[in-house]
């Protein structure tokens, strides 16, 4: 290891290079070949413990039927004098799940794995009463070889005991199977999980040489001679390149052989043009064909260089970055495909171009919509542990962090979006080298480096006098929290790249406004919620608009990722228990999830939203007006009125009377501004606000924001109107309040009731309200602002499906939606 982590200190320099990869898995359609089965259906859970659960005859004909991922704390209910920092749901415990494994009973001599993509919390797996395997981080992909456990053609059991008691976290991480399982019937020679590793260690404008290694088990008594033949398919399906090699494998055990392959005039995978090339393997014992593997690559290059940032196919690309957690607000840690791409998509609305998953494993469907959406991928293992959460077991570190970084990055090195590999969030003991703090962290990186070398390895960091012990010689990309934390170390070594890992940590509720407008961005009331001006962040944070003047002060930074694109269950600052102690009142004030997503907890963009697009998509028409203006006790009264555009100046009027136009002050050290439009004192009367905005005195265009009627009509808007047939898929519909006119009124906060006919369920409700403690699975939801969201979720059945909404003194709407 000593040689290992040396040599890549010495190649660490002003400049590196990293050519590019990329890769997932895909069912082979040949099932004699390998059969893979996602074990979605046909679960029964209980909560508490269970022991005898794991025996073939205990009886569990009373549990619940679930389906896989399932996640058992979100539907509550609500512990009101419980942490909000966990979101003050009932997450600590013990639960089991059981189900019968359809094994052939001509199994013969292959052999079956059991591939799980992460279980809350130390898994243990038993098949057929034994156990089989167990996992210690809640957040890893894990499998197991359980064919020695099965009998072919007799009753199977799996049964999973999940238990979150010894998990500790900052945020609501859900308890139990959270991500899918697999079951692959492989034959005794054959590609392992995950088993390719495709890099491209050169990549030139007219060529580049593609290099696959496979890991090929060889699980029999005897020698294997076997042939590897590799084969490439372009992002149209055409093959553009072949290779083989034939190896001997000993008995029982594995061979890594490797073949390189030369395309020309490659395609690029690029953020604007998210090209996919497929590798096919296939394996033959001797003459026998015995495996089909598919994994999919990119061709690309990166570079970070110390002054000028991060370079994509040697293009400047600045990360216009969120973080997101692993949670999706109303459903839970339960991951849903689906859910996750109208994560990206709403993110790439706003101009995102890279995603950083905060602070564990994520889901690895998360890396491949990264691959075919064009968003890169900054991909972190650990929280800081010494603190909560992630490393449990110090006993043997170096155990625990090679086996989870092992199959953290061998599961992930294959995707053309994974730019950058973090070992950790502010671990701090590692940044003061507490108990040989930069042992570990050399531990860390040196596996990181071990299992991929092709891509820079970085730690996240928010002790910013921590920088004077030099933790940034054992990796290459300085990353710092807020606050303009990275200068010491910048100023330390100047000669590597800097990111803000983190930055703003604003916080807003959306929909509510306070005024006169905060002094300092620490001012917060009693109110439990957070001004949607976008002024204010917790004392170490910082607002949107000072991350953007820092970047312009500072154009060596390579870019910023946000905190967060998304609220998330769980750490309500600036309402969390000990926060509104201090304030006076009690636990049950405590809030439930976060103010700090740029949209709120379902996915409603909040004030913010329009800010970063304004900046981060300066080609795009931006004009958005707040607040709302509809305040019925404030006439004559003085209401400060923001635009955010991407225009440079804007006329303000309220009911045709000019109120000036204000311009950006582009050289401002006040950083407000430098990017918003501010008018402080517009005298209130009910009537119609209009902003006209110009980009270099061109009119770009207006937007009205009206004093509405009052609320009348219930409007359903769904976000897709057919769905798959699959029990996963999902429609988000947004449930609005109107006035007569049409106008949505910003105030409505009326309980909805829903009703349903045809194949779907109601998989979640919700409002972004973090003071909200109705549950999430109901078949009712209350306007918040005006607004709410039901998620609507297909079961194995084909129809239509019509969702009906009604309120008291309301005209109601119905939305439909087809499964197909
Ligand atoms: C950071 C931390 C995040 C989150 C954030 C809130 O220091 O890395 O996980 O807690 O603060 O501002």
């Amino acid at each position: 290891m000593k040689v290992f982590s040396s040599f890549f200190l010495s190649i660490i320099s002003s400049l590196f290079l990293f050519s590019g990869v990329m890769a997932f898995q895909q069912q082979s359609p040949d099932q004699n070949l390998r059969q893979v089965t996602t074990l979605q259906t046909g679960w029964t859970f209980a909560k508490s413990n269970h022991p005898q659960a794991k025996t073939l005859d205990f009886d569990d004909s009373d549990w619940e039927q679930v389906s896989v991922p399932h996640d058992w704390a979100i539907s509550g209910p609500f512990i009101m004098d419980g942490d909000g920092s966990t979101a003050k749901l009932p997450w600590k415990g013990q639960g089991w799940y059981r189900r019968t494994l359809d094994i052939p009973a001509d199994l013969g001599n292959k052999r079956v794995y059991l591939e799980f993509d992460g279980v809350m919390a130390f898994p243990k797996i038993y098949v057929n009463g034994e156990l089989a395997g167990k996992w210690d981080y809640g957040y890893n992909s894990f499998y197991l070889d359980v064919t020695e456990h099965l009998s072919p053609g007799g009753e199977n059991l799996l049964a999973v005991h999940a238990d979150t008691r010894q998990h500790d976290s900052r945020w609501y991480p859900g308890a139990g199977i959270y991500r899918k399982v697999q079951m692959k019937i492989v034959n005794p020679v054959h590609v392992d999980i995950w088993g390719t590793y495709i890099t491209t260690p050169i990549v030139k404008p007219n060529y580049a040489d593609v290099r696959i290694r496979t890991t090929v088990e060889n699980k029999t008594q005897n020698d294997a001679d076997i042939k590897v033949e590799q084969i490439i398919y372009s992002p149209g399906g055409n093959e553009v390149g072949r290779g083989d090699i034939t190896p001997t494998i000993k008995a029982n055990s594995e061979a890594q052989p490797e073949v390189t392959i030369t395309l020309t005039d490659p395609q690029r995978w690029d953020i604007d043009n998210p090209v996919l090339y497929t590798a096919k393997t296939l394996v033959y014992n001797g003459d026998e064909l015995v495996d089909s593997y598919k994994t999919t690559f990119g061709v690309r290059t990166i570079r970070f260089t110390a002054d000028n940032g991060f370079y994509l196919n040697d293009r400047r690309v600045q990360f216009k970055g969120v973080n997101l957690h692993h949670g999706h607000g109303p459903l839970g840690a339960a991951f849903h495909p689906r859910a996750m791409e109208r994560q990206l998509q709403i993110m790439k609305d706003m101009g995102v171009n890279a995603i950083r998953t905060s602070h564990n494993t994520a889901a690895p469907e998360l890396l491949e919509l990264c691959d075919k959406m064009g968003l890169l991928f900054f991909n972190e293992v650990f929280d800081k542990y010494d603190e909560k959460a992630g490393i449990t077991d110090t006993t043997d570190f170096d155990s625990f962090a090679r086996r989870n970084i092992r199959n953290h990055v061998v599961r992930d090195r294959n995707h053309p979006s994974l730019f950058l590999w973090s070992v950790g969030n502010e671990i701090g003991d590692v940044q003061w080298n507490v108990d040989n703090g930069f042992q570990r962290l050399n531990t860390m990186v040196s596996y990181t480096r071990m299992y991929d070398p092709t891509r820079p390895v970085t730690l996240v960091n928010d002790q910013t006098e921590g920088a004077r012990m030099r933790h940034f010689d054992y990796y290459d990309v300085h990353s710092w929290n807020y606050n303009r934390r990275y200068r010491i170390a910048r100023q330390m070594e100047p000669n590597k790249a800097v990111i803000i890992s983190e930055s703003a940590s604003t916080v807003s509720t959306r929909g509510f406004y306070e005024f006169p407008l905060p002094d300092e961005h620490t001012y917060f009331t009693k109110s439990l919620q957070v001004s949607s001006y976008d002024l204010n962040a917790p004392w170490w944070a910082e607002i949107a608009d000072d991350d953007f003047m820092w970047q312009q002060q500072e154009p060596y930074i390579a870019g910023e990722f946000v905190w967060t694109g998304f609220d998330y269950l769980g750490e309500p600052t600036p309402y969390a228990n000990n926060q509104v102690q201090d304030m006076g009142m009690t636990d049950r004030e405590a809030s439930r999830s976060s103010y700090f997503g740029i949209v709120d907890l379902v996915g409603i963009p909040k004030d913010r939203f329009y800010l970063y697009k304004s900046y981060w998509k300066p080609q795009e028409t931006t004009i958005h007006i707040l607040p709302h203006w509809n305040w019925e006790d404030a006439d004559q009264d003085t209401i400060p009125v923001f635009v955010y555009t991407n225009g440079d100046c804007a006329e303000l009027f309220l009911n045709g009377d000019s109120q000036g136009k204000q311009c950006k002050n582009p050289k401002s050290e006040t950083s407000v501004e430098r990017f918003r439009l501010m008018w402080d004192d517009v005298v209130y009367e009910p009537g119609e606000l209009k902003a006209v905005a110009y980009k270099e005195g061109v009119k770009i265009g207006e937007e009205i924001k009206k004093t509405t009627g009052e609320a009348t009509k219930l409007k359903l808007t769904p976000d897709r109107t057919a769905i798959t047939a699959d029990g996963m898929d999902l429609s988000y519909i947004l449930v609005e309040a109107f006035d007569a006119e049409g106008n949505a009124h910003p105030l409505s906060d009326e309980r909805v009731n829903i009703s349903l006919e045809g194949p779907a369920q109601i998989a979640g409700v919700g409002n972004g309200n973090p003071q909200s403690f109705e549950p999430f699975q109901a078949d009712y939801a209350d306007l918040f602002y005006g607004k709410a969201m039901i998620i609507l979720k297909s079961k194995h059945q084909a129809g239509k499906v019509t969702v009906n909404v009604s309120a008291d003194g309301f005209e109601g709407d119905a939305a439909e939606i087809v499964v197909k």
